[in-house]
């Protein structure tokens, strides 16, 4: 296995300027090593008919670096994430100086064949749930400019539809691919639907692109989404699907009462707001037909009170819907664990579904 390392490091090494002579010397022996390491582990697990994983081959990379350059090994465990073309490392993993030079970078995006790194961070818990995600290289830190072709711009492909957007400006969530996977299989032909908090167009796009809904009323209030989700609605899978979604720029609760036309307008609404969706219900129920739909709503709960949760829920929508002159039954049809939230807190999706009362 011939790995495509020692040019990509003497390239970067050369065209280091911020790593000091000396720690340039002794970086460029530790990663000559390295390599060697590497492509002789390659070759003795070929011959032993496996492959190093690139993480093994990460860490024996930063073992040696550590051993030529005298400094402590870097405590793992590691967990490299590739978004589009850009590996992610973790918020805490390497943030000695040491290791914060573009040669390492490099190195360790050579190995998992990336083209640019950043650092991991936690979502802001601002309003716009922004992200605090910093590149490490080429590009430094927080670009000042976003859009196609910026430092930050990635394009993730899941299930065929390319989704853009800026990793240094807009949060990305791995664990929720299987509910964007799942609302891409919802009935929705010939629907219209109502999508409150949209992001960069992970049910919107899907909705339309794969399940041909008739039009999505998308809401968002973060402009670095929204440019996100443009751009996604133009290059969806079997093309532009821009021209059956109109985007609400702005606080949803404002953009649903200035907006007549999406009043009593939806077959399906999707609540997609967390840790609670509850502040978009009554915009819910607002944007329902009179004739019933389909809610998708999302909420952190408690494991060991789902049942309740559910039911509440339930009693809730209804009596939201009475009061709005709108009577019907709730009946929840399916409950979706999306993932893991914290201990006994899971995300979940409540899919139900309003029929009028006679
Ligand atoms: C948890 S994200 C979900 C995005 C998308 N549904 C997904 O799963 O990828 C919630 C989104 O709602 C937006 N948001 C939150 N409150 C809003 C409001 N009142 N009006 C418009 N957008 C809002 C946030 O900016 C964020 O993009």
């Amino acid at each position: 296995m011939a790995l495509p390392l020692t040019a990509a490091f003497r390239d970067t090494m050369s065209a280091t300027h911020s790593d000091s002579g000396a720690l340039k010397a002794a970086l460029a022996t530790a990663l000559d090593s390295a390599t060697c390491t590497i492509r002789t582990m390659a070759l003795v697990t070929r011959s032993a008919g496996f492959a190093a994983s690139k993480v093994q081959q990460a860490r024996i990379f930063l073992a040696d670096c550590s051993e030529r350059l005298g400094v402590p090994e870097p405590k793992g465990p590691f967990k490299f994430e590739l978004v589009g073309d850009v590996l992610m490392v973790p918020e805490h993993a390497l943030i000695e100086d040491v290791w914060n030079v573009p040669s390492v970078w490099a190195a360790l995006a050579a190995i998992f064949g990336a083209g640019r790194v950043a650092r991991k961070a936690k979502i802001d818990s601002g309003l716009l749930r922004q992200s605090c995600v910093l590149m490490l290289y080429p590009a430094l830190g927080r670009p000042d400019t976003t859009g196609p072709g910026s430092p930050g711009w990635v394009t993730v492909v899941e299930n065929k539809l390319p989704f853009s957007f800026d990793i240094t400006r807009v949060m990305f969530c791995s664990g929720n691919v299987t509910e964007r996977m799942r609302a891409a299989r919802h009935p929705v032909k010939d629907e219209v639907i109502v999508d409150l908090y949209c992001g960069i167009g992970y049910y919107t796009v899907p909705f339309l692109a794969h399940g041909h809904a008739a039009f999505v009323h998308a809401c968002e209030w973060n402009e670095d989404s929204v440019l996100s989700l443009r751009e996604n609605l133009r290059n969806a899978h079997g093309g532009d699907v821009s021209g059956r979604c109109t985007v609400y720029q702005g606080d949803n609760r404002l953009t649903v009462e200035q907006h007549p036309g999406l009043h009593d307008a939806a077959d399906r609404v999707s609540l997609g707001l967390l840790p609670s969706s509850v502040e978009g219900w009554p915009l819910a129920v607002r944007c329902l037909k009179p004739t019933g739909g389909v809610l998708h709503i999302h909420e952190n709960v408690d494991e060991r009170q789902r049942t309740q949760w559910l039911g509440d829920t339930c009693r809730e929508f209804e009596r939201l819907f009475a009061a709005a002159g709108k009577p019907m039954t709730a009946q929840c049809f399916h409950l979706e664990k999306v993932k893991s939230y914290a201990p006994h807190i899971d995300h979940v999706v409540a899919d139900v579904r309003m029929t009028p009362t006679p």
